[in-house]
């Protein structure tokens, strides 16, 4: 891989799932970035995937890798309910983070984790809802910022396959597991309510919030049959467009997710694919300007190498964030416990009032 001269140093924490089939390969083939370090407490799974992806070192104590001086910033690659105390550790280390996704599991933590990241200017906290790097969703970004002018409506959909486990096997590499793997207490994906919106939700929201800006409140209706879970969500956003969310899982048929932006200027109709696939977003903006519609080739979407480079490129260059930051972070936990809280009450539920649990 094309390397650049000055790289930053990265320690992924967690030889986990996510880091196997995303964050490890982000690390080696990003133009910017050296695989400087891997931890997990589990010997056996660090001994082969270290085999794999050579990291400079390894580290089964998270502290001995964070006061390693070499060590630039930190990936959490590892379950949601550890991801706000760790990455607090590394700030309090001065180390750089980029955090899966979602940030945490509830408002608080989330807004504790965010004071923490403010007094500690010049460290750069990143949230990997990577769907913000598929060059088809930046270019619809780019196109409603730039040419559609007044924002009418959002529509969103999120539709995890029934089929996605056979999809994803054939797609990532042979994933390497261990007993010895530190998970959290229970089993947090037996309640698939808070399981889904956290896990899946987010890219959802996250995605709604990148087009159209902030949401101020949420009316969200539940349903729950066959072992699918659906949630429909109307939504009030801060500039006066009105939204509606899809999250829909498993669905009896393939990957489904997509979006439609009605503006004042022009319109925005978008397409992605399982993220496995690696394939940019299919998108077309239609712009009242030239009566064209304009649509991205987007050969490049590996959207986690994308965004291990975006993340490398603020802290090295002081390039402009695109990816989401600690407050999207805030955000999203914000919305997914007014869509929570709302779905089991019926009521509209302003994300000020977010209860804070999801
Ligand atoms: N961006 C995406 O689309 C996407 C897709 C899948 C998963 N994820 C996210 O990735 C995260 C990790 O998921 P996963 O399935 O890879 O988890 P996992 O449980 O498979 O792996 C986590 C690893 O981290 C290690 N670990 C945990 N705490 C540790 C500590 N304090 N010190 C050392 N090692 C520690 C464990 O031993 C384990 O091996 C989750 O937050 C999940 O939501 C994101």
């Amino acid at each position: 891989m094309k390397k650049e001269r000055e790289l930053l140093r990265v320690g992924v924490l967690g030889a986990g799932l996510i880091a196997q089939a995303a964050h490890l390969e982000a690390c080696k083939k990003a133009r910017n970035v050296e695989l400087y370090a891997l931890c997990d407490a589990a010997p056996d799974l660090l001994g082969k995937v270290a085999t794999i992806f050579e990291p400079r070192k390894t580290f089964r104590d998270y502290d001995a890798l964070l006061a390693d001086k070499d060590v630039d910033a930190i990936v959490i690659a590892i379950a949601d309910q550890f991801h706000v105390p760790m990455a607090a550790r590394a700030l309090e280390a001065g180390k750089h983070v980029l955090i899966e996704k979602p940030m945490g599991i509830n408002v608080g933590e989330c807004e504790w984790l965010r004071d923490i990241a403010r007094a500690h200017a010049g460290i750069h906290v990143q949230v990997g809802t990577m769907r913000r790097f598929d060059p088809g969703i930046a270019f619809a970004h780019e196109f409603i910022r730039d040419e559609i002018g007044e924002l009418l409506a959002l529509k969103a959909w999120y539709c995890d396959s029934i089929y996605r486990y056979q999809e994803t096997d054939n797609l990532h590499p042979l994933i390497h597991s261990s007993s010895q793997a530190t998970r959290p207490s229970g089993n947090p994906k037996a309640d698939k309510f808070p399981y889904y919106l956290l896990g899946h939700g987010s890219h959802l929201v996250d995605t709604a919030r990148f087009l159209c800006g902030e949401i101020l409140a949420v009316r969200a209706e539940y349903k729950e049959k066959f072992g699918a879970h659906s949630w429909f969500v109307s939504m009030e956003f801060a500039n006066g467009a009105h939204g509606h969310l899809d999250l829909t899982l498993p669905v009896r048929m393939e990957w489904h997710e997509g979006f439609q932006v009605y503006g004042e200027n022009g319109s925005v109709v978008g397409k992605s694919t399982n993220p496995w696939y690696f394939k940019a977003s299919e998108v077309e903006c239609f712009s009242m300007r030239d009566g064209q519609y304009h649509r991205l080739l987007g050969a490049d979407g590996h959207t986690f190498r994308r965004q291990m480079e975006g993340f490398a490129d603020v802290i090295l260059d002081g390039a402009s964030a695109t990816g989401a930051g600690v407050d999207d972070g805030v955000a999203a936990l914000r919305a997914l416990s007014a869509i929570s809280h709302s779905a089991k009450t019926g009521e509209r539920v302003a994300l000020s009032d977010a209860p804070g649990n999801v």
